[in-house]
């Protein structure tokens, strides 16, 4: 059986967003039940009935989710953690800098692809997380590898990462270079197998959905996936940026080319949201746009939601 524990549903900023007085976020900092704030995107998955967890993004909400999250407290007396390793979607800041709150000694495995590794690398702050500690092992596209914990002992988890439609992190950007010199190791999506066979995708970031994507999530069990704006726009709309979420390597949930068009034929069993912007009406209960995506047969992931496979 594998426990899937989303830590964070919420997209970089997190909702409330610290510096945003918006109305979505001002409910949220005032505590409405109906509109719960959210921490900065993350899952854990265990494969082996909790004793482990391994982490699908690091964010800098981490610590706050190891608090909030039961599973995740150290054992009685002493120190430890039941976080046995980590993998990397991409270097976005939400996804990447909280492996900077795992610096205490802690050892635990970071796998992500080669591209990932060399950005960790070239940012000398993240050797705060001794790499003697801390194995960073590089995963390869398409290939099935099990993930490893930081003794080297298979966590009965098994991770095979595939690109996706996207782009670099965007304090990486190139203005000169196409895509902004993204290559196909920057963000990638992952299938996460347990030792029984059962499987699920979590992609917290994709601008489209092209047909040999479609094919490979056709009929899963489960996708945890990119539901960072409703509309291309609404950044825009919102006056809070000059980017569509599409400049961001997002695709939106609604319209002709939304996620949820897009998924409506592929006979995936559960569709689940994370990696929500705090610009999206979606995070409050009593919009219409959460109405339509939940009539769409979409749930919308929040931050302590557990799932069993
Ligand atoms: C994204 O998902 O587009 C990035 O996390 C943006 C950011 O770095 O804030
Ligand atoms: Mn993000
Ligand atoms: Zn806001």
């Amino acid at each position: 059986m594998m426990r899937i524990l989303v830590l964070g549903s919420g997209a970089g900023g997190g909702f409330p967003q610290w510096n945003c007085g918006c109305r979505l976020c001002r409910r949220a900092r005032e505590g409405d039940p109906l509109a719960p704030a959210r921490t900065q995107s993350s899952l854990a998955v265990s494969g082996d009935g909790g004793k482990r967890w391994v982490l699908l993004n690091a964010s800098p909400d981490l610590a706050v989710q190891a608090r909030a999250n039961a599973a995740l407290h150290p054992p009685k007396g002493g120190r430890g953690s039941p976080i046995a390793a980590a993998v990397l979607t991409n270097a976005d800041v939400d996804h990447a800098s909280g492996l900077l709150v795992l610096r205490e000694g802690h050892r635990f495995a970071i796998h992500a692809t080669p591209r990932v590794l060399g950005v960790l690398k070239a940012n000398a702050i993240f050797n705060v997380v001794n790499p003697a500690l801390s194995p960073r092992l590089p995963i390869t596209l398409e290939t099935e590898s099990a993930i490893l914990d930081g003794q080297g002992e298979p966590t009965g988890l098994f991770v095979t990462p595939f690109s996706v439609p996207g782009k670099i992190a965007l304090w990486l950007e190139d203005p000169n270079l196409p895509n902004f010199g993204s290559v196909p190791e920057d963000t990638i999506g992952l299938k996460i197998r347990d030792q029984a066979g059962k499987s699920f995708f979590y992609i917290p970031g994709c601008a489209e959905l092209p047909p040999d994507l479609a094919r490979r999530l056709t009929g899963a069990e489960l996708v945890v996936f990119d539901g960072t704006t409703w509309t291309d726009d609404e950044m825009i709309a919102a006056g809070f940026s000059e980017k569509t979420a599409s400049r961001m390597g997002h695709m939106a949930m609604s319209g002709p080319d939304g996620t949820i068009a897009a998924f409506a034929p592929l006979g995936v069993k559960r569709r689940v949201f994370v990696h929500i912007n705090n610009t999206n009406p979606v995070l409050a209960a009593d919009t219409p746009e959460r109405r339509e995506a939940e009539a769409q047969g979409w749930e919308i992931g929040f931050d302590g939601m557990e799932m069993t496979l």
